[in-house]
């Protein structure tokens, strides 16, 4: 696969090969990253410095300390970058930033980097929207490529991709309130688990009886997906055992059961709908075992089945490096601008 992209100083072309080297940053939300990756699937380099521990502290992300974090971080995690690689900046072929969406003053710390390095060496920006970062996840030690479907969830979205090409991609469908990741998080909370509480339910789903408590799947479109009902009513059923033991691990396991059912049909579905034969998982929640299980299974139904590999599931750069390599709706223009919400 070969493209060409512009310098941005000079104006000249380069190709991008199976050879070529992409550095890219992240610092969409609480992550500060930087990725070297060659070819779009071999990852020379990856560092991630997360913020977890500071935004603990209050429950979640405060933007505004997110943001100077970055600050902080940015150039740490480039010079670490070029070191674990051990390759100069002169070496790289193209430099790749996060777009949006994420938290605006997060982005501007990381793609201002990338943009400036990309003119300080005179080669191409690559501007990369975060969700397109996560389905490239995909891509990193694997020979998967279009077409497929891909269930991306995250802190921010739930959506079903219909990824047809390179340079063609539908959203079918998507959550009309809550990602999942959010409602993860948010029933986390209310059981007295830290943040993020999505990796800590999901460990106690794990010991518990995931048939224990019958919680409502939401009846919403073909694809589409609504979280704030099954929200209330394991707020509800937390309540009903005010004053007695709460049956933790069995709450969290319920749950669990009910989010990844919901995710497992609608997937399948579109599937069997589309007649695409490979399945692709993404998103900071790809990380959760039973969503992982249950979307695995499918290949014993004769599907190809692909989900990252724990460390590129959530915030990363090589995903990004990955996404610049691969897809053609990217955002190469030194004037592009941050943005908050999904384009
Ligand atoms: O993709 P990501 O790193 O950030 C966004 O772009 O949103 O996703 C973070 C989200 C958080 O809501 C976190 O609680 C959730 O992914 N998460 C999990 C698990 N690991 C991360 N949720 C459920 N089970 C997990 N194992
Ligand atoms: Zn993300």
């Amino acid at each position: 696969m070969n493209k060409i992209k512009n310098t941005l100083f000079s104006n000249k072309p380069v190709t991008i090969n199976e050879n070529s080297l992409i550095m890219a940053i992240e610092s969409s939300c609480d992550e500060t990253a930087c990725a070297i990756v060659k070819g779009g699937r071999e990852v020379i380099s990856n560092v991630v410095a997360s913020q977890i521990k500071i935004h603990e502290e209050y429950g979640g992300v405060i933007p505004e300390i997110a943001a100077r974090e970055h600050l902080e971080a940015v150039n740490v995690v480039i010079d670490e970058a070029y070191k674990q690689a051990g390759v100069k900046g002169n070496q790289i072929d193209a430099f790749a930033g996060t777009v949006g969406p994420g938290l605006v003053g997060c982005l501007l710390v990381g793609l201002n980097a990338a943009k400036s390095l990309a003119l300080a060496f005179d080669k191409p920006f690559i501007g990369i929207n975060h969700l397109n970062a996560h389905l490239a996840a995909n891509f990193i030690d694997t020979d998967l490529e279009p077409p497929f479907i891909a269930l991306l969830v995250s802190g921010g979205h739930t959506q079903i991709i219909k990824v047809n090409s390179y340079s063609d991609m539908q959203i079918i469908g998507e959550t009309i309130d809550d990602a999942v990741g959010e409602a993860y998080d948010k029933v986390a909370r209310l059981i007295g688990l830290p943040y993020p509480g999505g990796p800590k339910l999901d460990k106690l789903a794990q010991e518990g009886n995931p048939f224990a408590f019958k919680l409502p799947e939401a009846k919403v479109g073909e694809y589409d997906f609504s979280f704030s009902g099954l929200k209330t009513a394991a707020l509800r059923l937390v309540k009903s055992f005010e004053g007695k033991d709460l049956p933790l691990n069995d709450i969290c396991a319920s749950f669990q059961e009910t989010v990844s059912a919901t995710l497992y049909k609608k997937v399948k579905h579109a599937l069997e709908e589309t007649g695409y034969n490979q399945v692709v998982l993404a998103g900071g929640v790809a990380a959760n075992s039973e969503i992982r299980k249950k979307i695995f299974s499918l290949s014993e139904l004769g599907y190809k089945v692909f989900a990252p590999q724990m460390k590129y599931c959530t915030d990363n750069a090589s995903m990004v490096a990955s996404a610049a390599f691969f897809f053609e709706n990217t955002f190469d223009n030194i004037d592009v601008e941050v943005f908050s919400r999904v384009r």
